[in-house]
């Protein structure tokens, strides 16, 4: 069953009725102020940090599940009209049944539009770029055949910045709050009287016939949002917030003539001031708003709100025109050139710290996510990957190694979760050099970086990486394996953890030394990002013109090639299993991911990863090892982690196992892992299966099952419950997940097959048999490349014309300084 449907030609999703299974949401900005919106308003916005600038409050964890939000209450003053008293126009919170409701989700904005007796409404909501402010910009249409007069009110609930003792410290906080108001705006000011120089506020268009500030003024004693005892009166108390809740709420009353429509816009912002100018009068305890009041004037204007809506779309289709296909296929067009592109951004810009599965307060930047989700928007954001790759290496240790997480705000390695995941570093190696295929950029090699962010450690990016590398071989186990710390790539595998104490975290909690548990898939992933490092020094040594001593010592490309060939034989020692790769070692020395086992008898990381990484391409192992997923654990809604699930807790194995069976890490279908078996697929040359895969997981392709996947039918969520689940279908943590990046690496490169390397771009498809031919059209170092692909016979073989003549191979060489485009043709033989 459906609640919508897709409108490509605008890029939107369009919901048709607002009690959807869960909330469905979009995210709202796109540089350092954002938001998250839900199809009925609910949600919350902040600045940089969800955990450390937050301005307004949401309540997770809540019945219903989406409260707290962008409310607007409409109410009609005239008594006549009963019916349409008061209502929500975008149903929550008060639930009113509406005529009419549409929510449409776009890239980077929100509309909800819906109608009651008679009064339409439509509200659009975004975040214009270089701003850090959001708007909501409302039109109210009469389509009576009477006079209406209407009182609109505004509402949020504004958050004491620090999100997590916002919903904690009440013994504080509920003295602390202040706000000012001037001239019909509201300040929210809670601590800026001391350390604080930021402050939000909250501006109107119209002259206001009320406000209010403070929340139990607002909404009475003993109610809810759903049932403000103000919109019920029709009447704002002008209530000024002393501590506890402080809210914004603004009144203006409207009159409509038939027919007529107006405007209101309000603009909720963030501001910070020059510490030694703060207030005005200097000396005194008030805001200075001199430094704001350009910007609220100018927001407040509906041609300025028109153009900056106008810019926002434009700067989507330009990002959005980089990389676009036209394939027999409808699931793959829609998300390679609309959804799948735009989540990949949103995970750039938030990783996984806020969205309705993520309080915003629990998780920073995390090292192993980041450098993934490069992988997908490298070529949308080439400038700012850079940033973002520079950031992440100036977290990284002397050892090698990194801190699992960091703050956006503060750009610091988080403390409380720290380092020793031993995978955390290896992505850095793909990441970097995924970043110099797409621009060609080798000068980043060479740019110092400091250590845990310590002024005077800093060395060439590149030392960076030969670390990472090194930091692998420094741990290798009994086995001759990597140790894998306190986890590899599943988080939850915790082979040095042994947990008994309920609530103690499985993520950091280590009783074990550490000496003996080792990881497959560790191996596999080395091996893959020694032969990218073995790639890079050979061509570091060769373009270097910096030359800065390292405080390491520069190996040469056969050290990296011989450390990926030793680890591969190693592999296939004890890593091989006779028909799938192992999983690991735990803290006994007992296999894990063996025949041998009764649960977890197979794993899909080690499959992906080390087919991904070459492994078995020669021997036939590689075909087997995906024969075995097909065999054990693909479904029809996707391939699960491993089987058969762990039935109970073992003591040995960690949180993995900690899991109901079906869920989450113990045999979900982890759609992050799903896009690593399509790659592996076609690297044995078979893109029906590989795209079969494909579709299994696309969300536009299981929109019909949307009452089945309950999460959003455009943006893939971290899990769907696996078949050991009693809702086996069922989605789970929609948008910030590794899913994005890799579904999108996975079409776009490997079975569409057009991926930047080194000396240019590489077209090798790896598509289903019936399909005919399809096209993309690529932005490449500055080049747009018009490729064709026509299938002229079943198999997998290229034959290249450039611009009308044949080459041999097929990567594309780069073209001459000054060309625009170029032309390809492709046959599939
Ligand atoms: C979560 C984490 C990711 C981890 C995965 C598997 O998605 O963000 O880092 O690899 O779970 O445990
Ligand atoms: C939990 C989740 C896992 C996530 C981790 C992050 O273990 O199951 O998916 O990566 O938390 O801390």
């Amino acid at each position: 069953m459906r609640f919508g449907h897709f409108d490509d030609e605008r890029r939107e999703y369009v919901i048709e009725r607002p009690d959807t299974p869960l909330p469905w949401i979009n995210y709202l900005g796109c540089e350092d102020y954002f938001g998250l919106i839900s199809n009925t308003a609910g949600g919350y916005s902040f600045y940089k940090d969800a955990r450390l600038r937050r301005l307004t409050r949401y309540r997770y964890n809540n019945a219903p599940l989406d409260m707290g939000g962008r409310y607007v209450y409409l109410r009609d003053d005239d008594p006549q009209h009963a019916r349409s008293r008061a209502w929500s126009p975008t149903w929550m919170p008060m639930r009113r049944s509406l005529d009419s409701y549409q929510c449409r989700h776009g890239m980077g904005y929100t509309i909800i539009k819906s109608q009651l007796d008679g009064i339409e409404s439509q509200t659009c909501y975004f975040v214009p770029l270089g701003a850090s402010l959001e708007i909501w910009e409302l039109t109210l249409t009469n389509h009576r055949a009477k006079r209406a007069d209407l009182s609109v009110f505004s509402a949020v609930e504004f958050c004491l910045w620090d999100a997590n003792d916002d919903s904690t410290n009440f013994q504080r906080n509920y003295s602390t709050g202040e706000v000012e108001i001037l001239d019909g705006v509201i300040y929210h000011k809670t601590e800026y009287r001391e350390r604080r120089d930021h402050f939000a506020y909250f501006a109107c268009s119209e002259p206001l016939a009320g406000f209010d500030t403070d929340r139990e003024a607002f909404l009475g004693p003993y109610r809810g949002w759903d049932s403000p005892q103000v919109v019920e009166k029709g009447q704002a108390f002008n209530s000024v917030a002393h501590g506890w809740q402080p809210v914004g709420v603004h009144q203006v009353k409207v009159r409509l003539e038939p027919g007529e429509q107006k405007k209101i816009i309000f603009l909720l912002g963030y501001h910070e001031n020059p510490r030694d100018d703060k207030f005005d009068p200097p000396g005194s305890q008030t805001i200075n708003k001199r430094t704001v009041k350009g910007m609220i004037e100018r927001y407040l204007k509906p041609d300025e709100v028109e153009k900056a809506f106008r810019a926002l779309r434009a700067y989507w289709d330009d990002l959005l025109g980089r990389l676009t296909v036209s394939s027999p296929d409808v699931h793959t067009n829609r998300m390679v050139n609309i959804w799948n592109a735009y989540q990949v951004m949103i995970t750039f810009n938030l990783s996984r710290s806020a969205s309705y599965f993520e309080s915003g307060i629990g998780r920073g930047i995390g090292f192993r996510d980041s450098n993934q989700d490069l992988l997908g928007f490298v070529h949308l954001v080439p400038g700012r990957a850079r940033e973002r790759i520079l950031d992440l290496a100036a977290t990284q240790l002397p050892s090698g190694g990194a801190y699992h997480q960091y703050q956006l705000l503060t750009k610091r390695g988080n403390n409380d979760v720290g380092s020793n995941f031993n995978d955390d570093p290896l992505w850095q190696v793909l990441s970097v050099s995924a970043y110099i295929k797409e621009t060609g950029d080798w000068g980043i090699l060479d740019e110092p970086v400091p250590y845990d962010n310590r002024p005077g450690s800093e060395e060439a990016l590149y030392g960076h990486l030969q670390r990472s590398i090194q930091y692998t071989l420094d741990r290798l186990g009994p086995h001759g394996l990597p140790l894998i710390g306190r986890a590899d790539w599943n988080d939850c595998l915790n082979l040095n953890c042994f947990s008994d104490s309920p609530g103690q975290s499985f993520q950091t909690t280590t009783n074990k030394e550490g000496r003996t548990a080792e990881s497959v898939f560790i191996a596999g992933l080395f091996v893959l990002a020694a032969k990218e490092m073995a790639e890079l020094a050979r061509r570091y040594s060769e373009s270097r013109t910096v030359k800065t001593k390292p405080a390491f010592e520069l190996q040469p490309a056969t050290f990296y090639r011989e450390a990926a060939r030793k680890l591969e034989e190693i592999v296939w020692s004890v890593g091989w299993d006779g028909k799938w790769f192992r999983r690991a070692y735990d803290d006994f020395g007992h296999v894990l991911g063996s025949q041998e086992n009764d649960e977890g008898r197979i794993f899909i990381e080690p499959q992906g990863i080390c087919v991904m990484a070459g492994l078995g391409l020669e021997n036939g192992r590689a075909a087997q090892a995906l024969d075995s997923v097909s065999e054990h654990l693909a479904t029809p809604h996707g391939i699960v982690l491993q089987q058969p699930a762990f039935t109970r807790y073992y003591l040995h194995l960690g949180e993995i196992s900690s899991y109901p069976p079906g869920y989450k890490e113990n045999a979900s279908i982890f759609c992050h892992t799903n896009p690593w078996i399509m790659i592996a697929e076609t690297r044995v040359g078979r893109g029906a299966r590989a795209h079969d895969y494909y579709l299994r997981t696309n969300p536009s392709a299981r929109e019909e099952l949307s009452d089945l996947h309950r999460c959003e039918p455009y943006v893939y969520a971290q899990m769907i419950a696996g078949r050991d689940a009693p809702t086996h279908g069922e989605a789970k943590n929609s948008w910030l997940t590794g899913a994005a990046a890799w579904n999108y690496v996975a079409i776009t490169q490997w079975i569409l097959g057009v991926r930047p390397t080194f000396d240019g771009l590489e077209v090798a498809p790896v598509v289903p048999p019936d399909w005919k031919g399809f096209e993309v059209e690529r932005l490449f170092r500055g080049v747009r490349y018009r490729i064709r692909v026509e299938r002229r016979g079943p198999g997998n073989g290229v034959r290249l014309e450039v611009d009308g003549k044949p080459i041999s191979g097929n990567i594309i060489p780069l073209p001459k300084d000054g060309t625009t485009t170029v032309s390809v043709l492709v046959l599939l033989e």
